[in-house]
Order: structure tokens, then C-alpha cells, then sequence
């Protein structure tokens, strides 16, 4: 597979099959990632991955916490700036909007899109979650060196057949990835991500995301032609 084809390929996939990851693809696939360039090379990502009975025990527990704290245990950092502001906030309320579509899910029906939002802490169905933490002494540089570690790891996971969704919905359970994963005090737990292969035939899959034209966010001088 070339580069263009798995940055191509690669969506946010919400529909996996049970169909287990193989523990030598898990690493292969990190131990290619980890060639992430990184300011200084201080490669400052950590990657937890679970599956089989710890994964099912973790989503146990999210399960019965989740009876009595829907809204989980807040954030430790902000998923998104407060007051998004435009164009991010047409472009975040367009994304929810074509996703929903896909599902045939109306604005109306709250419930629904609301069960659809839980379905993130099934991870969709997928067999392995990867959890991505950094050092709280780092700064936003290296936040940034963590997002390149995992788009290798979102990429190499194309080439082996998997499909992947980065998922910040954890982030309001991040007291207890953080207890469960016994992560180290000095560590914030950043961002989950689903690993496993899509289930083709479900609708949610073919859900095509827009993007902006280049004009938007690109500038080129001094080109010849
Ligand atoms: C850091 C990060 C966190 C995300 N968190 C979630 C999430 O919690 N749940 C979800 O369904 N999608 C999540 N997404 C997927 C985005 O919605 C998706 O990348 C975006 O809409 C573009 O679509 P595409 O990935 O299919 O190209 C996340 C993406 C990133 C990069």
C-alpha cells in the first residue's frame, strides 16, 4: 500500500468486527510508529493497549460507572476550546450532522444520537483500544510529537487491513484509565483509540468527512510556476 493510499483510506471507523488483532500486528504496528519525528527526539508519547479479558474487565467497569455518572468524571484538559468559535464551530456541527445522516438519525431524536455517542465506550465493537498519555511537565510541542505517533500508528494500521477511531470521548473517564492502566502520577491520560477491523457493511462506515479547500488554511510563494 503507498503512503496516499493509507492516508486515503484511513476514516474514523465506528463499526468494527469482533475478529481479534494478532499481539505481533499490535506491536509491529507501534514499533513502525514510534519513527515519529519528535522535537529533540524526546519521543514523549505513552501507549497502553488492552484486549481480551482486561479490556472487557476496563469496559465493565465504564459500564457500571457509567449508571451513576452519566457525564463520567469532567476533563482534564479542554477537548475543545470554549465557545468553539467559526469556522470550527460549523465544521464540528456539520461533522455530527453527516455522521447522524449516515445513521438516519434525526436532529430531533436526541436518544438516539445520544446512544450512538455511548456506542464510543464500546469502541464500536473493536477487539483492542490503544490509550495514549504524556508526560503533565510537557508543553504543547510535544502534545503535537504525540498526534504524529499516533497518525504512524493510525497509517500502519491501514497497510495490515485495520481501521482505527481516535476517541477523546475517553477523556471524561480519565480517572479511571488512569487506575486501571496504574499509569504513573506524572502522566495525563490524552486520548483513546479503537484498533480492529471495519465491519464494511454498516452505514456509519461510509461516512465521507469534507474538508477545506486549500485557499483556507495554505499559503505558497516564491513557486516558479
Ligand atoms: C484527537 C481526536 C479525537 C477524536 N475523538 C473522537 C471520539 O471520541 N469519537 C468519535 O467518534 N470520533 C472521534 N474523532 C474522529 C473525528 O471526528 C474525525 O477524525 C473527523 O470527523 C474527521 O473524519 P475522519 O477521521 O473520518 O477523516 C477524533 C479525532 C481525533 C483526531
Amino acid at each position: 500500500m503507498r503512503v496516499s493510499e493509507a492516508i486515503d483510506s484511513r476514516i474514523s471507523c465506528r463499526a468494527f468486527r469482533a475478529t481479534p488483532v494478532p499481539k505481533n500486528i499490535v506491536m509491529e504496528i507501534l514499533e513502525m510508529a514510534k519513527r515519529a519525528p519528535s522535537g529533540g527526539n524526546l519521543q514523549p508519547w505513552r501507549v497502553d493497549a488492552l484486549t481480551g479479558t482486561p479490556l472487557a474487565d476496563f469496559l465493565g467497569i465504564v459500564r457500571a460507572k457509567q449508571r451513576t455518572q452519566p457525564a463520567g468524571e469532567g476533563t482534564e484538559y479542554h477537548v475543545y476550546p470554549p465557545n468553539l468559535h467559526e469556522p470550527y464551530r460549523s465544521r464540528r456541527f456539520k461533522c455530527g450532522e453527516d455522521l447522524y445522516a449516515t445513521l438516519g438519525i434525526p436532529r430531533e431524536d436526541k436518544p438516539a444520537r445520544l446512544r450512538h455517542f455511548a456506542r464510543n465506550y464500546e469502541l464500536f465493537g473493536a477487539p483492542v483500544v490503544l490509550f495514549f498519555s504524556i508526560d503533565r511537565r510537557m508543553g504543547v510541542d510535544q502534545w503535537a510529537d504525540v498526534g504524529m505517533f499516533m497518525q504512524n500508528i493510525m497509517l500502519r494500521a491501514r497497510e495490515h487491513g485495520l481501521h482505527t477511531c481516535p476517541q477523546e470521548a475517553w477523556a471524561i473517564w480519565y480517572r479511571t484509565v488512569a487506575e486501571f492502566l496504574q499509569l504513573p502520577a506524572d502522566y495525563m491520560f490524552f486520548c483513546g483509540m479503537a484498533l480492529g477491523y471495519m465491519d464494511e457493511n454498516e452505514p456509519v462506515n461510509k461516512l465521507r468527512t469534507e474538508r477545506a479547500q486549500l485557499a483556507e488554511f495554505a499559503t505558497l510563494q516564491g513557486f516558479d510556476t
